[in-house]
């Protein structure tokens, strides 16, 4: 069975959220989760092994110089080759159409502090300061209603109400949007494979204030509250300083650590590149036919 299959997605999807949630509520799964651990990572490195298949006709950069050049090149392939789905989301869709979006984008959104606090492990000071600033930008810099999955929190609510009102189900996720926030949290918690992330990181965080820009854009223009709006809003400005600073740190330390780092930071990007494509690909033909 392929690793790109949705029963395999929907298993590694349910062992993340098990496995990231409340440690007290893991407490009752301590030896499901043993169990279990064997078959998330073979099936883990079959779906590594696919994507890295999928990529094995691309030429990878060899130097630090290379792979900062080619790095940007990918952040603005990255909205161009999407661009059907960015000019549509600004002009034209629902807000059904908004609000199934919205809601998908909680399964990457929704545990995306806790990502940047597993991202950091183990890092030297320099790229910790700058992803340990993020983390705390995300935790809304110690002010409860500004931490970013609150803001989310309250987006997602208010659209999810709009689709009930449609009769839109959100309650079984395509395999393209397991994927989308799989891919993050296997390379997570499988330290071996944190450089694929940090890489991947910079991809979603560099891509992000155009995609923001466009929701904002259809959110207001549909007229929705303003706390409806303000994640998408704030997330324009706050994920291009954020980008910066990864590029400025992180990136540039990781690609000077040698030819197997940076093999690694570059799979990061151009694998996450391929799983958002795939993502927005059938986010945009979803979309429509809700209408
Ligand atoms: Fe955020
Ligand atoms: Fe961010």
């Amino acid at each position: 069975m392929s690793a790109l299959d949705r029963n395999v997605q929907m298993k590694l999807s349910n062992y993340y959220r098990v496995f990231l949630g409340d440690p007290a509520r893991l407490v009752a799964h301590q030896e499901g989760i043993r169990l279990l651990r064997e078959d998330v990572e073979s099936l883990e490195d079959c779906w590594n092994a696919e994507e890295e298949a999928g990529i094995s006709g691309l030429d990878l950069p060899r130097s630090q110089a290379e792979f900062l050049e080619w790095y940007l090149m990918f952040e603005k392939k990255m909205n161009a080759d999407i661009q059907y789905f960015i000019d549509y989301m600004r002009c034209c869709a629902s807000a059904e159409e908004v609000a199934y979006y919205i809601c998908m984008e909680e399964m990457v959104d929704g545990s995306f502090d806790d990502l940047m606090a597993m991202v950091q492990l183990g890092m030297p000071i320099n790229c910790k300061m700058i992803a340990g600033e993020n983390y705390w930008d995300e935790m809304g810099g110690g002010d409860y209603s500004a931490v970013h999955t609150t803001m989310f929190k309250t987006s997602s609510a208010y659209m999810r109400r709009i689709l009930n009102g449609k009769d839109v189900s959100i309650d079984s996720p395509s395999t393209e949007c397991l994927m989308n926030g799989n891919i993050l949290l296997m390379w997570a918690l499988r330290r071996e494979y944190n450089i694929r992330l940090v890489g991947a990181m910079g991809l979603v965080e560099g891509s992000a204030p155009v995609r923001f820009g466009a929701t904002t854009a259809a959110m207001e223009r549909l007229g929705l509250p303003k706390e409806v709006v303000a994640y998408h809003k704030a997330h324009i400005s706050i994920d291009t300083h954020h980008s910066r600073a990864w590029y400025e740190s992180l990136l540039k330390h990781y690609s000077s650590c040698g030819g197997a780092v940076l093999r690694e930071l570059a799979l990061g990007v151009s694998i996450r590149y391929n799983v958002a494509i795939r993502y927005y690909k059938y986010m945009y033909g979803a979309m429509r036919s809700l209408s």
